[in-house]
Parts: C-alpha cells; sequence; structure tokens
C-alpha cells in the first residue's frame, strides 16, 4: 500500500528546539512503522521561509533572505540527522523548481474557478502568526500566543473565497470523521466552521520576498496560503504531472495543534476549489513544554534536542517523548523526568534484560540457545499478545500505547528470566534442556521487542536485533517477522552494556550486578561530562553473566534522604579523636548545626572554614564524644584513602540536592 505522510515545515527565523524537534520525531516513529509494514513510504519534511519574520531575521543579520535560508536550512538537517529523521524528501517553499510553479498553478486554478477576487482589508496583522487576528481573539490588544501587539494592515489585497466552502467542509467531516484527529481537534473545528467563514487575504501588496501572483506581480501570496502548498508540490503538482498522479493526496498530514485550522479548513477548501483530492487525514499533536513553560526566547529556556542526543544517543530521547507524552495530548519535558524514565525504562528494564540474557547465554552454552520443544512460561503468547495491541495502537497513531505495550513485553520477559532461574537450572545438568528452553525463549522476546522497538528507536532496536542472532539487515524485516520462531539455533552475542544508567544530573555510572555466585566491584563512574557513545555504549562487557535482579532502590526510596547544601561556619579538631572535626554549619536553617564529620585526617580545620558541602539533613542525630551529631557529611574516597568533600557548585545554604 501506498503511505504518504508530511509533516509542518518549520519556519525558519530560529534554530528547530524540542517543540519542533517532537513533530519531527513522532512523524518518522509513523513513517518508520509503515516501512516496517511492507507499505510503500513516503515521508516529506522541510521549511517555510516565506515568513516575514524569516526576512526580517535575515536582515538583522545583514544576510541576503536566501542565503540566510541556506545556511539555516544546514541547521535544521543536522539537527534531523542527529535525531535520526528518516524523511524522503525535503522541499523548501523558496523551490524554484518545485513550489514556485505549484504555487502558481494552485493559484491560477482558485482563480479559474471563480474563488479568488480583489478587495481590500484592513485588520490586526500578528507578524508571529502570519495572520490577522480579529479583534475578539486579542487579549488586552495583544496577541494571545506571541503576547505583541498585532501591526494594523489596511492594504488592497486578493481573497480567497473561504466562505464558499462552508457547508462543503461539514459535510467532509461528516462524511470522513476520521479527517481530523484526534477528536478534541475536531469538536473545535467544527464549532469554528459551524461559526461561519470570512474570505481569507491570500496576497499580500508591495512584498518582494515571496511568490508572484500568477495574474498579478506585484503582488506575492500570502505565506499560509504558499505554504500549504508544499505538500503537493513536493510531488510534482504544476510540474511533474505523472508523479503527482501517483503520490498524491497524501494520507496523513501530522501538525500541532495551533495550525489546525489552516489545515483542516483553508487547505481541504483550497483543494475543493482546484478540484484536487483531499488528504486522509489531519493528525494535530499536542505541545510539548518545557517544566510547564512554553519554550522561548525570551523566557531563556529552549531545549536544544542535540544536546539529549549528543549525550545519550537519539533513541533515549525518542523513547521518551513517545512513549512519555500521550500522541494528540501537551507533554512536558524536564532533564529530572528524562533520565528517571531512561534509568527505568532503558538502562534497569530493557537494557537490563538484553544484557542478561547475551551474558547467561554466552555463558551457559557459548552464545548458542537452540528450543526446547515445550515452551516455557508463555512467552510466546506473551509476545503475540504484545504484537497485537502495538499493532491496533499504531493503526489509531497511539504511539504511546504501541510503546507501552511493548515494554509490558520487556517486563514480562525480565519476570520470566528471574522465575525460571537460568543461573539455578545451569547448576543441575538433568536441567540442561530446561536452561536451553529458557535461554531460547527469553531471546526470541527480546528479538520481537527490538522489531517492535525499532520505529521507536532504530539503532537500538537494530543493535537489539543483532545480538539476538537476527542475521538479515534490519531494514529488511516486517512486522510479519514478529511471529514467534522455533526454527533453529540463535547465535546470541554479548556484547556489553546498552544504556548505562546516569546517575545524579547526568553522570554516567556503569555498574555490574552481583551475582548470586560472584560478587563483582560496586561501581566505575564516568565523570558527568563524559558523553556515552550513543550506541552501543562503549563499555567493557561483564564477564560473570549478571543474573539476579539487582537490588535497586525506587525514586522514592532515594527522596526521603535529604540532600542539602550546607555552608561550613567554623570546624575544629576534636580532642582525643584522630578522624573527627567538629564543625558548625549552615545548612539554610534558624541555627547551625553540629556535625561531626571523619575527614580530620584529610583537612586542616581552618583551610575548609567557609567551604560549601553536601550533608544528609534528616539522619537521625547521633550522640558521638559526648557531642550530638546533627547529620552527616558526603565525601568520597578512592579505596578507603584520604576523604574528599563533594563541592556542590556555588549554591546557597538549605539548597535541596537531588
Ligand atoms: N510554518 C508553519 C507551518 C506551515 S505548514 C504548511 C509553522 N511553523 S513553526 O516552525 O512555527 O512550527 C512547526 C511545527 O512545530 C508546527 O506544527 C507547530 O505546531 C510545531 N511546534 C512548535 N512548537 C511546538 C512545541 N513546543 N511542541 C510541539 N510542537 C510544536 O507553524
Amino acid at each position: 500500500m501506498k503511505y504518504f505522510l508530511t509533516t509542518a515545515i518549520d519556519y525558519v527565523n530560529s534554530r528547530p528546539h524540542l517543540g519542533t524537534a517532537y513533530e519531527k520525531i513522532t512523524a518518522d516513529v509513523i513513517a518508520r512503522y509503515h516501512r516496517l509494514k511492507g507499505d510503500d513510504t513516503w515521508f516529506l519534511m522541510g521549511n517555510d521561509e516565506h515568513s516575514q519574520n524569516v526576512f526580517k531575521r535575515a536582515q538583522e543579520q545583514g544576510k541576503d533572505p536566501l542565503a540566510y535560508c541556506d545556511e539555516m536550512e544546514q541547521a535544521f538537517r543536522e539537527t534531523w540527522a542527529g535525531l535520526d529523521i528518516s524523511f524522503d524528501d525535503f522541499i523548501r517553499t523558496t523551490d524554484r523548481r518545485r513550489h514556485f510553479p505549484a504555487v502558481q498553478a494552485m493559484a491560477q486554478a482558485c482563480l479559474d474557478n471563480g474563488d479568488i477576487y480583489e478587495g481590500t482589508y484592513e485588520g490586526h496583522y500578528c507578524v508571529g502568526c502570519e495572520e490577522f487576528k480579529p479583534e475578539k481573539d486579542l487579549v488586552e490588544g495583544l496577541c494571545p500566543i506571541h503576547k505583541t501587539k498585532p501591526e494594523w494592515i489596511r492594504e488592497k489585497n486578493w481573497f480567497f473565497r473561504l466562505s464558499k466552502y462552508q457547508q462543503p467542509l461539514l459535510d467532509l467531516y461528516a462524511r470522513q470523521p476520521s479527517f481530523i484527529e484526534p477528536e478534541v481537534r475536531r469538536n473545535e473545528i467544527l464549532r469554528f466552521v459551524e461559526g461561519g467563514l470570512e474570505d481569507l487575504s491570500m496576497s499580500r501588496a508591495g512584498q518582494s520576498w515571496g511568490i508572484p501572483l500568477p495574474f498579478d506581480q506585484k503582488s506575492v501570496v500570502y505565506v499560509w496560503f504558499d505554504a500549504l502548498i508544499n505538500y503537493a508540490a513536493a510531488v510534482g503538482l504544476g510540474w511533474d504531472q505523472a508523479q503527482f498522479q501517483s503520490r498524491w493526496p497524501a494520507n496523513l498530514h501530522i501538525i500541532g495543534k495551533d495550525i489546525t485550522r489552516f489545515h483542516c479548513v483553508i487547505w481541504p477548501a483550497m483543494l475543493m476549489s482546484a478540484k484536487l483530492p483531499l488528504p486522509g487525514q489531519v493528525f494535530g499533536h499536542g505541545w510539548v513544554f518545557f517544566k510547564g513553560e512554553r519554550m522561548s526566547k525570551s523566557l531563556g529556556n529552549i531545549v536544544d534536542p542535540l544536546d539529549a542526543a549528543k549525550r545519550f544517543g537519539p533513541d533515549p530521547l525518542r523513547l521518551y517523548l513517545t512513549k512519555e507524552v500521550p500522541y494528540g495530548a501537551d507533554g512536558d519535558f524536564t532533564w529530572e523526568r528524562f533520565e528517571e524514565k531512561y534509568n527505568a525504562d532503558l538502562a534497569n528494564n530493557l537494557g537490563n534484560l538484553v544484557n542478561r540474557v547475551a551474558s547467561m547465554s554466552e555463558r551457559y552454552r557459548q552464545g548458542q540457545v537452540a528450543p526446547a520443544g515445550a515452551r516455557a512460561g508463555g512467552l510466546a503468547d506473551a509476545a503475540a499478545a504484545a504484537v497485537a495491541a502495538y499493532t491496533e495502537a499504531m493503526e489509531r497513531l497511539a504511539l504511546h500505547d504501541a510503546a507501552a505495550a511493548t515494554f509490558r513485553l520487556v517486563s514480562a520477559t525480565n519476570e520470566f528470566v528471574a522465575s525460571s532461574q537460568p543461573w539455578a537450572l545451569a547448576k543441575d545438568p538433568a536441567k540442561a534442556d530446561q536452561l536451553s528452553g529458557v535461554l531460547y525463549d527469553a531471546a526470541e522476546a527480546v528479538r520481537v521487542a527490538g522489531l517492535l522497538l525499532r520505529p521507536f528507536m532504530p539503532a537500538s532496536a537494530a543493535e537489539i536485533l543483532r545480538r539476538m542472532g537476527e542475521t538479515r539487515p534490519a531494514d529488511s524485516l516486517r512486522l510479519a517477522d514478529t511471529s514467534w520462531r522455533t526454527d533453529g539455533i540463535k547465535h546470541v552475542l554479548n556484547s556489553g552494556a546498552l544504556w548505562p544508567r546516569i546517575e545524579d544530573k547526568g553522570a554516567i555510572v556503569v555498574s555490574e550486578t552481583p551475582t548470586p555466585e560472584t560478587s563483582t566491584p560496586a561501581a566505575a563512574a564516568a565523570p558527568a561530562t563524559t558523553p556515552a557513545a550513543p550506541m552501543p555504549a562503549a563499555v567493557p562487557a561483564a564477564d560473570a553473566a549478571p543474573v539476579a535482579e539487582p537490588a535497586y532502590i525506587t525514586i522514592d526510596d532515594f527522596m526521603k534522604v535529604e540532600l542539602r547544601v550546607a555552608k561550613i561556619l567554623t570546624a575544629e579538631k576534636m580532642p582525643k579523636s584522630k578522624k573527627l572535626l567538629k564543625l558548625s554549619v549552615d545548612a539554610g536553617e534558624a541555627t547551625p548545626r553540629t556535625i561531626l564529620a571523619g575527614i580530620a585526617e584529610s583537612y586542616e580545620p581552618e583551610a575548609i572554614v567557609g567551604r560549601l558541602v553536601v550533608i544528609v539533613a534528616n539522619l537521625a542525630p547521633r550522640p558521638m564524644m559526648g557531642l550530638v551529631s546533627q547529620g552527616m557529611v558526603l565525601a568520597a574516597s578512592v579505596d578507603g584513602g584520604p576523604a574528599m568533600l563533594i563541592n556542590p557548585d556555588p549554591a546557597v545554604p538549605g539548597t535541596r540536592v537531588r
């Protein structure tokens, strides 16, 4: 089946941010899912360049607007490459070969069909929205989105007869309810169109930055009328009729909830006027906020998606945004939550599972696992159920549900391994077949999960498949390959940890899990600035199989420990103690605390007065040497060597550390 999907094309007056990246990532997951299904998929993205804001930004930088757009194209392409976005085509609205002829053909067709006429317009124009704003939509005279005062514009314009399409649009929504998804957006649009439509000013006079109207060379096409046509322009409208006929209409337009009126009202009306087929569906996704706030330059809270991709590879971010934000609803991003989910889903759950299965297969079967006659534990059924739930969810674009279904299979497989206790089976030669069956089934379940994860985490999934003995290229695999296989030996590869845990604000800690038989050293910490290699992380393989469920604590357990920044006010040696210093510290409370700290062998008291430290503030007070120590100071020591105080970067005493 042919499947053509698009994203909104981005204004290039600023660099891509996490919000615009969210849209591209989700669309990429859908595109990759269709490729996995075997559809003849075409995924289009692009840049929207004829905006006044783009023109202004170029002027501010003293650059020719086209040269500026060329530069920005590179920035966008670099970001999309860094996030592993697999578009098939990228269109720019300054493309003279493809976009100009399409826009001119469309404008001419609308004129020829009697839907474009000349008139005068006056109103409030918001350049940020590139839209005239009705008085009633302004809040205290300002655009409610950009919080800026719109310009009052009066000019002779060409109008598109949008009002004529009120009933045809209502008929479309009734005939094809899935034309607008999700339902909340459909209802908004229905209410809006039922309220009546005004004709749309579709040209701007006296501007040079834009596409000239074929019937009035002094006017350029209004930026939204121009931009919407990109979808048809890319596939041949006005310049390659054969290609256009083979690809158009698009099956799906993925856009943000702020631009649904353009896509669900104006765009289908334009197509109706030009007598062209309508797209199958418009999906208006929600917005991603940063700590609950809209990302904006003025608030200084723009998150660069490449930051996360450079540190952890693109896949953890892709998974976070698609799994944690119900598709269609708004979502929030914080680094804390991202790291928490990374540790829970990837380091602890999926990564640990891949590692356990691979290391045990290597240890007990030299990496070669054969299916046992009888299936152990019903994992095949769990896998089939996951595939069914995943497919059903993907078909209704519930990306979060599809990801959750996959992770249910991962958890079930982890539980299966824990309850089957391969390490115990390995001790009993009579249970050799059973052990093989357990390892095979676990590896097969991980292979199925890996295949389901392919759209979400392309590189990681390919690596998981490889480790689970898949020899065919990941790109050649299809959804049908998720069916449970028992047709031969698997060569499972043990290549080390995939996702080292992130500890404490971005530091990556690789810990080997102690096994019941061997006790391995606890942790080797990488400095916070060391990026984890995207995929796979360069972590040496544990040669003893990590087979027991690690003794993790939950985030709630951790949050019980109240770590706070404190300042050392006084420090003195304790008589009769070689190790202890008596400290008085300001932890942001009404009175200073007394803490006895075992750091006398590392520090002279006077050298640490004024220094900031981290203390455990809710440790039970402890009587010591005739005093009561009210907390503990954190210090690190290498192999029992001198204690080194943990140094919080400038922070105010009392600040919570987490
Ligand atoms: N150029 C127009 C679209 C024209 S489509 C024919 C435009 N550009 S934009 O750069 O402002 O936004 C591009 C897309 O990113 C839009 O779909 C918009 O909704 C989306 N997002 C912008 N910020 C976003 C978030 N914070 N979160 C999620 N999506 C966001 O609009």
